[in-house]
C-alpha cells in the first residue's frame, strides 16, 4: 500500500496514539501530512527521518481542511473528543465525535484517498455497551458509510506511558494501599501494549489485505481490572489490599480516580462507564495478516516505567487531556 510516491494523512498527531505513531513512520521514511488544531502541540522534537507536513484544521470546521487529503494514499482517524474538567458537561464529546468523523469521511470520499484506517474500541453493541464504548462503534460506522475502504482496529485499554489507562493504574496502585473497588473489578479486559498498537496502525499499511476489514487488537493476556493492578503492583514490588463493595457507583468510582489520579474527569467518567463491559478480543483474523509478538502486560508496564523515569521529555507521546 505504501508505495513511497504519496504521502499519509494524519490526524490525532498530538496525542498519544498519533504521536507515537507518527515517529514510528518517520522513522521508516514514510512521509507524512499532519492535520493538527494547534501548532504549538505539534510534536517537534527528536523526528530521525523525513520531516512530517503540518497543516492546521480542525475537524470539526470542515472549511479548514479542504483539499487537505489530495494527494495522500492512506488517511489514519485517530481522534476522539472526550477531556475537560468538568463532570457536568463530559457527554459533549458524543455529539463531537460523530460530527468530526462526518466530515473527516466526506473530506476523505472527495480527495480520492484510497483507505481510511481508524483505531475505535473494543465491545459488542449487543452488550448494553456504555455510552462511550457506542460511540466509538458509531464512528466506525459514520466512517464505514464513504465509499472509502475503512480498516477499523478495536483494542480494550493502551497500556503505555502519557495515555490515560495508565496513568489512572499507575496512580491508583502507587498511592493507594488499600482500595475498595466496585464490581468492575472484575470486569475481564484484553489491555495492550502501546508498542503493539503502533506496530498493528503501521502494519497495516503494509498488508493491503487489512484494507476494509475490522479487526480486534489485543494483548497476549486477557485479565481482569483487579489482575491488572496486581500486575502493576508486582512490577513494583508494591503490597497492595484490593476489596470489592457491591454499591459504589460508577460515577462515585469516577469521583474519586479523578482525585487520585492527574486523569480529568472528561476523560476519567466515559472510560469508568466501560468499565462494565467486557473488552476481550472475539476475532484474531489479525495475528494471521500481521503476526507480531505481543507483549505481556508486565512487559508493557516495565516499558512505561522506563519511559517515565527519562523525564517528561523523554515521553514519546501524551494524551491530550494530561498535557500541561
Ligand atoms: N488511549 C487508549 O487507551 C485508547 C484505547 C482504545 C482506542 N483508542 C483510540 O485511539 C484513538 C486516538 O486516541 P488517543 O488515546 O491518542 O487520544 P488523545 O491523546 O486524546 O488524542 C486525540 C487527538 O485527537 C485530536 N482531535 C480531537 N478533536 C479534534 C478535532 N476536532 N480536529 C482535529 N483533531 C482533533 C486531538 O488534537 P488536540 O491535540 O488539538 O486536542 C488529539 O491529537 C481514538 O480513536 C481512541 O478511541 C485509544
Amino acid at each position: 500500500m505504501n508505495d513511497g510516491s504519496s504521502e499519509v494523512f494524519l490526524t490525532g498527531a498530538s496525542g498519544f496514539i498519533g504521536g507515537r505513531l507518527l515517529r514510528a513512520l518517520a522513522s521508516r521514511g514514510v512521509p507524512t501530512r499532519c492535520l493538527v488544531r494547534s501548532a504549538e502541540h505539534f510534536p517537534t522534537r527528536g523526528f530521525c527521518g523525513t520531516q512530517p507536513r503540518v497543516i492546521r484544521g480542525d475537524l470539526l470546521q470542515p472549511e479548514t481542511f479542504r483539499g487537505a487529503m489530495e494527494g495522500t494514499h492512506t488517511a489514519y482517524y485517530l481522534v476522539h473528543s472526550m477531556g475537560g474538567r468538568s463532570a457536568f458537561r463530559y457527554k459533549d464529546y458524543i455529539r463531537k465525535d460523530l460530527d468530526a468523523a462526518r466530515n473527516f469521511a466526506r473530506a476523505a470520499e472527495e480527495s480520492g484517498v484510497r483507505r481510511i484506517v481508524y483505531l475505535g474500541g473494543l465491545g459488542e453493541v449487543a452488550d448494553n455497551l456504555s455510552e462511550h464504548l457506542r460511540s466509538r462503534q458509531e464512528v466506525a460506522r459514520l466512517l464505514q458509510s464513504s465509499r472509502v475502504p475503512v480498516t477499523v482496529l478495536r483494542a480494550a485499554n493502551i497500556i503505555g506511558a502519557g495515555g490515560a489507562p495508565f496513568e489512572m493504574l499507575r496512580h491508583l496502585v502507587e498511592r493507594l494501599p488499600v482500595m475498595i473497588c466496585p464490581r468492575w473489578i472484575d470486569t475481564r479486559c484484553q489491555p495492550i501494549a502501546v508498542e503493539n498498537v503502533i506496530e498493528y496502525l503501521e502494519g497495516c499499511l503494509d498488508e493491503p489485505k487489512t484494507a476494509g476489514r475490522t479487526f480486534d487488537i489485543g494483548g497476549a493476556e486477557i485479565l481482569t481490572y483487579r489482575q491488572l493492578m496486581q500486575t502493576y503492583a508486582r512490577v513494583r514490588h508494591l503490597r497492595r489490599w484490593i476489596f470489592t463493595v457491591p454499591v459504589l457507583t460508577p460515577h462515585l468510582s469516577s469521583y474519586w480516580i479523578t482525585l487520585v489520579s492527574s486523569v480529568p474527569a472528561g476523560v476519567v467518567m466515559p472510560l469508568v462507564e466501560g468499565l462494565k463491559n467486557e473488552v476481550v478480543c472475539r476475532d484474531h483474523a489479525i495475528r494471521e495478516l500481521i503476526p507480531i509478538r505481543l507483549l505481556s502486560m508486565e512487559e508493557a508496564v516495565r516499558n512505561a516505567l522506563g519511559e517515565l523515569a527519562r523525564g517528561p521529555g523523554g515521553l514519546p507521546s501524551c494524551q491530550s487531556c494530561l498535557r500541561n
